[in-house]
């Protein structure tokens, strides 16, 4: 709440804004009394600051911006709050706070959040798009028919899932009706994925399509143009590749997706070769 001596000294400082100083300022006085009166001094005096009436409006206009812009602050500040709070989180806390998350609206229709799954000290980080139905109902990320073709990928490379694997998603609760998740959503998610990717510290990390890109490298490059070359996020080398569920309706990019994962192979090798 902000007192009435602060308000004052505030009204006072807008009408100079808004080139309306030296104001009228007055005792409690009628309107008719104000407009009849003229300005002796520049001094704020004890009684409210009383403008004309139209120069009220653009002062009331002004402190409803400045309120909107107090609210914007106030819940920047929140947001970087809750983010530092996360980014110190073990990762049993980082589960938990995951399981009660209630920051955006995706909260309203999930049935379970969805964590990740696998090692948590793997080399190799999965990361996708957000939770589908299936996910959503078992609590557990690529269940479904796109999960069983990266199973299979992850097998053609001689991994397993839940072994020197760990697979996570942009956003940890499903998007109403397999939409893409929202920036916001995604900003809102973010904290989580960022101490996952702390805490697991993988040597590479492979963005499974367009939302893992755009959201681990900050682009809106498309697939075809980031793929086949060696990214970074945070200083930790980001391979991008098609989503398996693009694969399973484009069979044309499988092909591509295997050349990915050879190139996902080799990097890995390099990377454990230079240690
Ligand atoms: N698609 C994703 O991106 N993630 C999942 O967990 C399931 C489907």
């Amino acid at each position: 709440m902000i007192s009435n001596d602060r308000k004052r000294v505030r009204r006072s400082k807008i009408l100079k804004e808004l080139g309306l100083t030296p104001a009228w300022r007055v005792r409690e006085c009628t309107e008719d009394e104000s407009l009849s009166r003229a300005p002796e001094s520049d001094q704020v005096m004890a009684a409210p600051v009383v403008a004309h009436p139209e120069f009220e409006e653009q002062v009331e206009q002004v402190e409803q911006v400045e309120q909107v812009e107090q609210v914007c602050m106030d819940s920047a500040d929140a947001t970087e709050k809750r983010r530092a709070m996360i980014l110190r989180m073990d990762w049993d806390q980082l589960k938990e706070s995951v399981e009660g998350c209630v920051a955006c609206r995706l909260c309203n229709s999930r049935t379970r959040t969805v964590f990740g799954v696998g090692d948590p000290d793997a080399d190799w980080l999965y990361v996708g798009e957000g939770p589908g139905a299936q996910e959503d109902a078992l609590g557990e990320p690529f269940v479904g028919q796109a999960g069983k073709l990266l199973d299979n990928m992850l097998m053609a490379m001689g991994l397993k899932r839940g072994r020197d694997v760990f697979i996570a998603n942009i956003v940890k609760c499903r998007p109403p009706g397999n939409r893409e998740p929202s920036d916001d959503e995604a900003q809102c998610c973010e904290p989580y994925l960022a101490r996952q990717i702390e805490l697991i510290k993988p040597k590479l990390i492979v963005a499974l399509g367009k939302t893992a890109a755009r959201n681990l490298l900050n682009t809106d490059a498309s697939i075809g143009s980031l793929r086949g070359r060696l990214h970074q996020h945070k200083g930790i080398p980001v391979i991008v590749t098609y989503h398996p569920a693009y694969l399973l309706r484009t069979l044309v990019a499988k092909a591509k997706a295997w050349e990915d994962l050879c190139f996902a192979q080799s990097t890995m090798q390099a990377l454990k070769a230079s240690e």
